[in-house]
């Protein structure tokens, strides 16, 4: 059985953020044996080194047209499993379209595993009050290699907010697939601070918008690499979704109509 401890962090306010509290939820033995199996199975895989793409694709005179970037990774680079907001269709969504999209997307591109945990995230807190408003826009492989150290930052996808960072209803959830004997801590800044050394098979949920945070040096006494796997779910009350362009009641001239 998973067990569910909210915890209330005071934190320091920073920059434009006016946040003073936040509240995370830490959940223990979250995972079915098999899940997890199959969850660190999944990661194994991902990482692999090598390269990767980062894709545009753009429509001008009628004709889709991509440019494509190469990048090398090595092992020491957090890997995508989806990123919708990456999707031009993404953009194209209303409030009314976004939840259906985005699970025929998800259900078609991603391996069902991760489906399925998804699912099992949203049965819990802060999510199962209002399991259909959760948009979930990224998933991350987690790879923190020895002596690496995830710097402080907040959470931040500018361009599909409909608010200021700090109104807005967003939650990151960590899935710790092992431990490490020396630092790999995840910390946010707060008064006292909030500290949480990864235990497998736990998560840790929160609004990274909200309170820096980051992840200490990765000081293994064996040099092994901290394994995680991250999810942030964005509630559709926050986010943009002008819709299709077609559809606009104002319309701007589009690159076909553009003379010279
Ligand atoms: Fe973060």
């Amino acid at each position: 059985m998973t067990k569910v401890t909210p915890i209330e962090i005071s934190v320091n306010p920073r920059y434009e953020i006016d946040i003073t509290k936040l509240t995370g939820y830490l959940f223990e033995d979250f995972l079915t044996p098999k899940e997890f199996e199959s969850l660190l199975s999944y990661w194994e895989q991902s990482h692999v080194h090598g390269i990767d793409w980062d894709k545009t694709i753009y429509y001008f005179k009628g004709k889709a047209h991509a440019t494509a970037n190469q990048r090398t990774f090595f092992d020491l680079y957090d890997r995508k499993i989806f990123d919708l907001p990456e999707k031009q269709e993404w953009y194209y969504q209303t409030k009314d379209t976004i939840y259906d999209w985005s699970r025929e997307t998800l259900g078609r591109s991603i391996h069902p595993r991760i489906f399925q945990i998804l699912e099992k995230v949203k049965t819990f807190p802060p999510f199962n009050n209002e399991p259909n408003k959760w948009i979930p826009i990224r998933g991350i492989i987690n790879v923190l290699t020895y002596q690496k150290i995830l710097e402080y930052h907040v959470d931040a996808e500018p361009t599909i907010y409909n608010a200021p960072l700090d109104e807005i209803d967003q939650y990151s959830i960590t899935i710790y697939l092992n431990s490490v004997s020396d630092g790999g801590e995840f910390w946010i800044d707060g008064d006292p601070g909030f500290v949480y050394r990864p235990v497998p098979n736990s998560a840790f949920v929160f609004n990274g918008g909200t309170a820096l945070h980051g992840v200490s040096m990765n000081l293994d006494k064996d040099r092994n690499t901290r394994k995680a796997i991250t999810f942030r779910l964005v509630n559709i009350d926050s986010l943009l979704l002008p819709g299709h362009p077609d559809k606009f009641l104002m319309k701007t001239q589009s690159l076909d109509e553009i003379k010279n």
